[in-house]
């Protein structure tokens, strides 16, 4: 199949290489030349595990390219639109301007028997509207969703082995049929491999993107309010979520207690779900979702209050050393990290705050003036007042409590995400305290 994908971000980019890395010829196209010129050098434009190796591979195969000029889609059968929906400035929705622009762009070389796709996350109502855009323009070509799952850290082989291929398919029986067509011949492989296959029409499809989203969130929340309720009482989180976890309908996948969630997907998908359900009429049966937001906001304040605590009740003159950046381990994004949001606040009254992480250092550099950057972990916390573990990632799990005992001021870590032993750090002279966990 021939195949081109509009929007070379994240999802974009791995969403081309991969599909190349099947067999399929694929184009990839952006409005940013210099991203176009890197991936076409093979270099990733972002953090990602895997995805040089496979982009590299599609390049040297010669079936993968990336351009700016829109005009080469007219000899591609699939448009597949995986451009950004972020969160509008000034409301909890979503922006659809990059969905709309995408489209806009490839109207004028669409082939008559072209089918367009959309894996961006939108609102529900967005493929039917878009089909409107198509037809108002004069085209009659097939349009269907087919949502993506993917996850930070893991995007290639997601795109590769996911749980489930989505399609959501429009009511015109000749229309969905071709759609379809195109969509199993894209996924003949993976299908051909037992990956299950559900449809249904565009709202159902679109829905099952935010849902799960929000199912994941809400999982975490969950578990976080019942950390505040451990916090009360004495009881230990992850005890409870060992236990509740082996219950096999509640599984123990999302049931990790910390500081909560952040990142490019979850936090804007649960606001811009709700926001969608307030236009549609019905606000209150999603009310659930905003305390999920309001939890997962409190364990990123509760944190800081530990930290202010623990300093004496003040941070001015005092000085925090911050492991972790990005949202989570292996990547090196920051939007929405809670890690971020609480060196950014410490930073705010009056501490001097130095962070460090493995992928983002250069990202915290560029982006936040106020915050300063350090090599590594002993780096950070050397001379530190108190040190805050806020991504999981392994150096930062493995880190030798004996060894930073050495360089840091006064040694009291307190453990965002509860991945270290607190036998071990107490041993080695530390105050150490997690989440949720006595
Ligand atoms: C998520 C979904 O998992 C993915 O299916 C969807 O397509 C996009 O959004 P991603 O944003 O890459 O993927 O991150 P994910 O691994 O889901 O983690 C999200 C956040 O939740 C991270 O900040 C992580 O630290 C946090 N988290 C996750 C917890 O706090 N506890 C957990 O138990 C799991």
């Amino acid at each position: 199949m021939r195949i081109s994908t509009i929007g070379c971000g994240y999802l974009g980019a791995v969403y081309a290489a991969s599909m190349a890395s099947i067999g399929h010829e694929v184009l990839g196209l952006d409005v940013d030349q210099k991203k176009v010129d890197d991936l076409n050098r093979g270099i990733a434009p972002f953090h990602e595990p895997g995805f040089e190796k496979v982009l590299q591979d599609a390049l040297e195969a010669g079936r993968l390219r990336f351009s700016t000029d829109y005009s080469h889609a007219a000899d591609y059968t699939a448009h597949v639109i995986c451009v950004g929906t972020p969160q509008l400035i000034d409301a909890a929705g979503a922006d659809l301007t990059y969905v709309h622009a995408a489209v806009d762009a490839l109207i004028p070389h669409l082939a008559e028997d072209a089918v367009v796709l959309g894996r961006s996350t939108v609102p529900v109502g967005t493929a039917a509207s878009l089909r409107e855009r198509l037809r108002a323009a004069g085209r009659e070509n097939a349009l269907a969703w087919n949502p993506e799952f993917l996850r930070e850290g893991f995007a290639v082989e997601d795109t590769l082995r996911p749980d489930r291929i989505v399609y959501g398919l429009p009511e015109d029986p000749a229309e969905s049929a071709r759609a379809r067509a195109v969509l199993d011949e894209m996924y003949g492989t993976m299908l051909e491999n037992g990956t299950p296959l559900v449809a249904g029409n565009y709202a159902t499809a679109e829905l099952v993107k935010v849902s799960a989203n929000s199912f994941l969130a809400t999982k975490i929340s969950f578990i976080n309010a019942v950390a505040e309720v451990c916090e009360a009482t004495g009881a230990d989180v992850s005890v409870i979520a060992e236990a509740i976890g082996l219950d096999d309908r509640i599984g123990p996948k999302f049931l990790r207690a910390g500081i909560g969630f952040g990142g490019g997907c979850l936090p804007k998908d649960i606001r811009a779900f709700m926001a969608r359900a307030g236009e549609l009429g019905v606000t209150e049966a999603l009310g659930f979702l905003r305390e999920v937001d309001h939890v997962n906001n409190r364990r990123r304040d509760h944190v800081v209050n530990m930290a202010r605590q623990a300093l004496g009740g003040a941070f001015t003159g005092k000085r925090v050393a911050v492991l972790g950046a990005a949202f989570k381990p292996d990547s090196d994004d920051t939007r929405q990290s809670p890690a971020l949001y609480i060196a950014s606040k410490i930073s705010g009254r009056g501490a001097d705050v130095v962070v460090t992480d493995p992928a983002a250092n250069a990202r915290v550099h560029a982006e936040r003036p106020n915050l300063a950057v350090a090599e590594d972990a002993y780096a950070a916390a050397a001379g530190a007042d108190i040190v805050l573990l806020l991504t999981e990632w392994t150096q930062f799990k493995e880190l030798d409590p004996v060894r930073l005992r050495e360089v840091v001021g006064t040694p009291t870590m307190i453990d965002g995400r509860n991945v270290l032993d607190p036998a071990a750090w107490r041993e080695a002279g530390w105050t150490y305290r997690s989440m949720g966990r006595p």
